[in-house]
């Protein structure tokens, strides 16, 4: 049977691993998941079967993206505005594990928890393959409604430069990202 419990200081390298395996891998990841759990800006869930992890879902305080980019981070704070707002770290299931309801039980928890937290919205870069498929958008997208939304495409072509890879295409990423914030719903 699947537990669910919130994420701790404990899981710091299990998160790095799954994130280098299923996400983007390189120094950076590394760094920023350190960093947000150093100034206690990292929260979210895992999913647990037994003593083993099968799922991580989770939020950074604060905004970023994968490849900084000025003009979206402006657009995306101005349709922000004064709410309070987290940004999505990670949505991960191991691969064994997945179209089981993992993720929908994940995001379930995490409205919860989010609201708990006073916040508003999430801001999330939906990964979407070089195939055209997204396959997290409906978890994110169950959980809110959609304020803003903006297909990037070619957004992880200099990703290499920042020192990130990408589990599928190596160090030339032909992935885009989906860039979107959500406001809160009241249930998933
Ligand atoms: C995306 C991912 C987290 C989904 O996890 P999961 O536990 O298999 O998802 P669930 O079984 O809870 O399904 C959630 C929803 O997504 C849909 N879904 C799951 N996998 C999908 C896929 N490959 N393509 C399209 N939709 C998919 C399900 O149909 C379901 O939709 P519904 O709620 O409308 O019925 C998992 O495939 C994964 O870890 N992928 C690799 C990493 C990744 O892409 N993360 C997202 C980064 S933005
Ligand atoms: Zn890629």
């Amino acid at each position: 049977m699947i537990s669910y419990s919130r994420v701790t200081n404990k899981d710091i390298e299990d998160i790095i691993e799954c994130y280098e395996k299923y996400l983007n891998n390189g120094e950076p990841v590394r760094q920023s998941i350190r960093a947000a759990f150093a100034r206690n800006g990292y929260l979210g869930y895992k999913a647990m079967d037994g003593d083993e992890s099968v799922g991580y879902f989770t939020f950074q305080d604060g905004f970023s993206l994968t490849c900084p980019n000025a003009l979206y981070e402006k657009e995306m704070l101005q349709a922000i505005g004064e709410m309070r707002y987290v940004t999505v770290d990670a949505l991960m299931v191991n691969d064994e594990y997945r179209k089981m309801g993992i993720a929908n039980q994940l995001a379930v928890r995490n409205l919860a928890m989010l609201r708990e937290h006073g916040i508003d919205c999430f801001v999330v870069e939906i990964w979407v393959y070089p195939d055209g498929s997204a396959p997290a958008q409906n978890v994110y997208e169950k959980m809110g409604n959609v304020i803003y939304r903006k297909h990037a495409y070619g957004f992880y072509q200099d990703s290499e430069q920042y020192g990130i890879g990408c589990p599928i295409c190596g160090k030339k990423c032909k992935c885009s990202a989906l860039l979107e914030v959500i406001r809160l719903g009241e249930k998933v």
